[in-house]
């Protein structure tokens, strides 16, 4: 029986890819590196620092940079992140997501949001989501980000529930592969051949038939 839904934030309930990507290609722009879209889908789901790291990397320039010197990377990705979603309303959540958020609440199904982002919260006051949520995961409390489970694991048990009466929904390689570690159904949002370890994969939150949920 499913008792609750954990969904991932960024590309499942509004489109802060984009965002993310933009902010990261400014801060990599500054030392140098350039990248494209291959390499911002190995930055979906992953932590800041990570993600600084992936892009370090990327640029062949990892062993250059201090621990303070990447802080301060971090600390401007976000300032710039937190200007481009600063006019975030209700308008931007995804289609779909409410009528799903409603759908849930009739059901008596938890809803929780895993997401690695610190600025969940913010994102999910903005766009008047609050009433919809039992439980929002801060990463800043789990010892793993994903691909490990911890985060959909710290939100079951903030729930109350059994990893196998949860569904969690991702569009990251690595929050689908985060999922399944947690024991979980794993419902992809985006191409099917991308996210190849989820259970089932639909293009977008509106299309999900609802009757495999509860
Ligand atoms: C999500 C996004 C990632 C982002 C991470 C941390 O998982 O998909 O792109 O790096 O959250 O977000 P934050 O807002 O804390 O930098
Ligand atoms: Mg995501």
């Amino acid at each position: 029986m499913i008792r609750a839904v954990i969904f991932d934030l960024d590309g499942v309930i509004t489109e802060t890819s984009r965002q993310h990507f933009q902010a990261w290609k400014a801060v990599a722009y500054m030392i140098g590196v350039e990248i494209d879209s291959t390499v911002n889908e190995s930055l979906k789901g992953v932590s800041r620092e990570e993600s600084l790291k992936i892009i370090l990397k990327y640029g062949g320039i990892l062993d250059k940079y201090s621990k303070e010197e990447m802080e301060k990377l971090c600390f401007c990705k976000n300032e710039y992140y937190k200007q481009l979603i600063s006019q975030f309303t209700p308008a931007n959540v995804f289609e779909g997501v409410v009528e799903m958020f409603e759908y849930l609440r009739g059901k008596g199904i938890k809803i929780a949001i895993g997401s690695a982002s610190h600025n969940a919260p913010a994102l999910i006051s903005a766009m008047a989501l609050e009433p919809y949520i039992d439980y929002i995961v801060d990463p800043g409390d789990v010892k793993r980000g994903k691909p490990a489970p911890d985060i959909f694991l710290k939100a079951a048990s903030a729930l109350g529930v059994k990893p196998s009466e949860c569904i969690g929904v991702e569009d990251a390689v690595a929050g689908v592969e985060a999922i399944k570690a947690a024991g979980m159904y794993a419902i992809g949002i985006g191409d099917a051949e991308v996210l190849k370890e989820a259970d089932v994969v639909f293009g977008s939150i509106a299309e999900i038939d609802l009757g495999i949920i509860a």
